[in-house]
């Protein structure tokens, strides 16, 4: 039987599928079910600095109405830390204690003391690492893509001088050559790459004309673009690379991880299929890994990678290159 065993962030994963940051796990029954159900590692829903913020109006308004009223009102103060993020962070150290499997905490705030600080509190739950996720939508129109890059950087290095856990960055993929700055983050010894998040895309409902938010479910063929983007990086980069987004079935982690990657972070797919769905994928990643002969992880990893491939191609203009050699394929 094939051995699933993979290393990320430093650690050993009993197999590379990582149940991503997502409602299915902050809620201890599922994040028991998918231990069960095998998964390699769990990220526990970020914590948010709309979380941060709302507790600190919260607080002010708290602290006032009292201090009009009692002199003594730094007495009450303890009572009000232990909500919000501070309940997070007291989910996130029950999360860690009650499974076995790897237990990563997430953080997406924006000013940079707000990342050291609670990156700081997260590592200090016991999780055995930390993803900070760098979803921005900048909405500045005189903010250079260079300056929202190296302010990234600093915060990751910022969060590593005060954690001593591993720490990953996720990604989403737009900037403009994200290679590069992988390549700073990479210098920058972050101890792993999630690539890459979906953003939360809201809509208008043209019937009540108002803003909606739908459920933002990926699917299958946004994988395509993780793809493109491990098998670029792999062996051209230290750290360790999570594919994610689009990654529905167990041969779909087998293309992952022959473009290169360590492992993978799925949630759509359980949302859509179930939590039990994580033992079909695994089983048919092994069947795969049997079928081909492959014991290990490590026999194929990184085979059909750009650098392994003889197609210089490959991972970069393949679409153009198909169209231009053999016409349109939909004619
Ligand atoms: C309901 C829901 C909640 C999510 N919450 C978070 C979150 O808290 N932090 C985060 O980094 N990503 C979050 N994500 C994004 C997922 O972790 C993942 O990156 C994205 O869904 C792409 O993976 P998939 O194609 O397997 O769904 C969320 C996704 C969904 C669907």
């Amino acid at each position: 039987m094939a051995d699933l065993r993979t290393r990320y962030m430093g650690k050993e994963l009993r197999n590379p599928i990582i149940v991503g940051a997502s409602e299915l796990t902050a809620d201890m029954k599922k994040i028991k079910k998918l231990e069960d159900a095998g998964a390699g590692a769990i990220v526990i829903k970020s914590l948010f600095e709309e979380q941060i913020e709302l507790e600190k109006m919260k607080l002010e308004e708290d602290l006032t109405r009292y201090d009009e009223i009692y002199a003594e009102m730094t007495t009450i103060f303890p009572k009000i830390e232990h909500a919000g993020p501070d309940e997070h962070l007291m989910w996130v150290r029950k999360a860690k204690e009650s499974v076995k499997i790897p237990v990563f905490a997430s953080l997406n705030v924006i000013n940079r003391e707000t990342w050291v600080e609670w990156a700081q509190k997260l590592a200090e739950t016991g999780v055995d690492g930390l993803e900070l996720n760098f979803y921005t939508v900048s909405t500045e129109f005189d903010l250079a893509g260079s300056s929202v890059e190296e302010e990234q950087v600093k915060i990751l290095k910022a969060v590593q001088a005060v954690v001593s856990i591993p720490v990953s960055v996720k990604l989403s993929p737009y900037y403009s050559n994200p290679v590069n700055f992988i390549k700073k983050l990479d210098q920058a010894q972050v101890n792993g790459l999630v690539l890459f998040n979906q953003f939360f895309q809201s809509d208008i409902n043209v019937d009540k004309e108002e803003n909606i938010f739908p459920f933002n479910l990926s699917h299958p063929n946004d994988s395509r673009l993780p793809l493109r983007y491990v098998g670029l990086l792999y062996g051209n980069v230290k750290t360790t690379l999570c594919a994610n987004s689009g990654i529905f079935t167990g041969k779909d982690v087998a293309k992952m991880l022959l473009a290169g990657a360590d492992c993978v972070q799925v949630v759509s797919t359980l949302y859509t299929n179930g939590l039990d769905y994580l033992t079909t994928m695994l089983k048919e990643l092994e069947g795969w890994m049997d079928a081909k002969g492959y014991k290990t992880v490590n026999d194929f990893r990184g085979k059909m990678s750009r650098q392994n491939s003889n197609d210089p191609w490959i991972y970069k203009r393949a679409q153009y290159v198909r169209l231009l050699m053999h016409g349109n394929p939909f004619a």
